[in-house]
Formats: structure tokens, sequence, C-alpha cells
């Protein structure tokens, strides 16, 4: 991979095995999709003052829930999945080599201003049980403070920090070991955002790989962090 490929990506400061890709938000549209076709509001950010929520009353997990759906049950021939798909296989195959496994579907979120948190902390790999697999979160608002994910700082810190993310960008980290989750949006802003899980095949690990999985634990401190795997074969 050339140097000029690699100057799209940013380290995220101050967290362990955390980066942000920046893409074109022109050629993978997805939050002008989101907006027009399926939340049909003028701002994404206020989706909370929107007709789609209910006057007079806080937002609170039914109406993400509600929202979410809304985006949870686009067909797979939609245009989203257009758009999807040649994201993950013309950028994340580039930097994460030739084959990888990636969710048809990932998981779609949203995270109204002034409503609760939406995930509580946990490593996927408890979850999973799956140590090879490499996290994407990618907002179609522009995520901060309150209204973005929070990632522990380094393997079992339990300390966490929001991570800025812009519109336009994409955070890659190690969600299977270091834990992650939300807090109260306490911010103006509403978050939609959606996130996979992927991993790649090849045999010799792309320098991106190295930079998100090359920087774990020794094996006795994972399985303290992921009970579960321990008790795998
Ligand atoms: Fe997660």
């Amino acid at each position: 991979m050339t140097d000029n490929l690699l100057k799209s990506w940013s380290q995220v400061a101050g967290t362990k095995s955390a980066w942000l890709l920046n893409y074109d938000a022109e050629r993978y549209p997805f939050s002008r999709y989101l907006r027009d076709q399926i939340f049909r509001v003028d701002d994404l950010e206020k989706l909370h003052l929107s007709s789609l929520c209910r006057p007079g009353s806080p937002p609170g997990y039914p109406d993400n829930l509600r929202l979410r759906q809304m985006m949870q049950r686009l067909p797979l021939n939609s245009d989203f999945y257009t758009i999807y798909t040649s994201f993950v296989h013309e950028l994340v195959v580039c930097y994460f080599g030739g084959r990888i496994s990636y969710a048809a579907r990932p998981k779609m979120r949203v995270h109204l201003a002034g409503s609760g948190s939406v995930s509580r902390w946990h490593r996927d790999a408890n979850v999973t049980g799956r140590l090879e697999q490499i996290n994407i979160w990618l907002p179609a608002t522009n995520c901060f403070a309150g209204n973005t994910l929070w990632v522990e700082n380094d393997y079992g810190t339990e300390c966490y920090q929001p991570i800025p993310v812009r519109l336009g960008q994409a955070l890659f980290f190690d969600g299977g070991l270091l834990a992650h989750g939300s807090v109260s949006n306490d911010t103006d802003t509403s978050r939609v955002s959606f996130d996979l899980r992927f991993s790649a095949s090849s045999t010799t690990p792309s320098a991106m790989t190295k930079r998100l999985l090359g920087e774990r634990p020794l094996a006795s401190i994972v399985a303290q962090l992921c009970p579960s795997l321990s008790l795998s074969p």
C-alpha cells in the first residue's frame, strides 16, 4: 500500500487501536439517502424536533427504536445497500486485503438528542466469540460528546472517552476487545449511524490490520477481558 493511500487515515488521539478513515461523502452518500429517502427531514441532526417524534415529550428509547427500525427494514435491493456494498468493496477491501467477510446488514442506530444511553459498556468478543473481527462505526451525522460512541482508551482500563467522528469519516476500532458503549445524549444533536464487523482472510495482514489489531495485550489479559473466550477449546 502506498503512503498516499494511508494519508486517508488518522489515529484517534488518546485511544489505542482506533483509526478514522476520511471518505468521500458524495461518492458514498449514506447521510443524504437516510435524510431524503428514509426519514424525509431537512436535517438529520434535528430528527428529535421532527414530526416523527412525539411533540411535547422528551425522546426516549422507544423513539430511538422506532426510528432505527425504519432503517433496519430497508430491503437489500435498496439504494442504501448499493452505497454500502460499494463502500465495503471499494474502500474496506482496498485497505484490508483482497478478501474480507462482512455483515450483509449492518446494525442501524438512532440516538436522539435528549434520550438516554442506547448501549451499555461491552466488548464484542464476549458476545461473538470471535477475535479476528474489526469494527466499523459510521455516522450519518456529526458526532461528539454525548451523542457519539465512547471507547476505552486502552485494553482493560475501563476509562472511556468520546470519539468525535465527522460526517465523511468512519471509525475503525478493535471493538472485540476494547470496551465501548454510549452515554445519555445531552447534546442538541441527534445521531443516526450504523456499524458492522468484518474480518480479513488474507494470510498476510495489511498495514491497517496491523495498526488495528497489532497492539493487543497478552493472551492471559485477553482471557481476563473476555471470560467467555477462555472457555473455548
Ligand atoms: Fe459493540
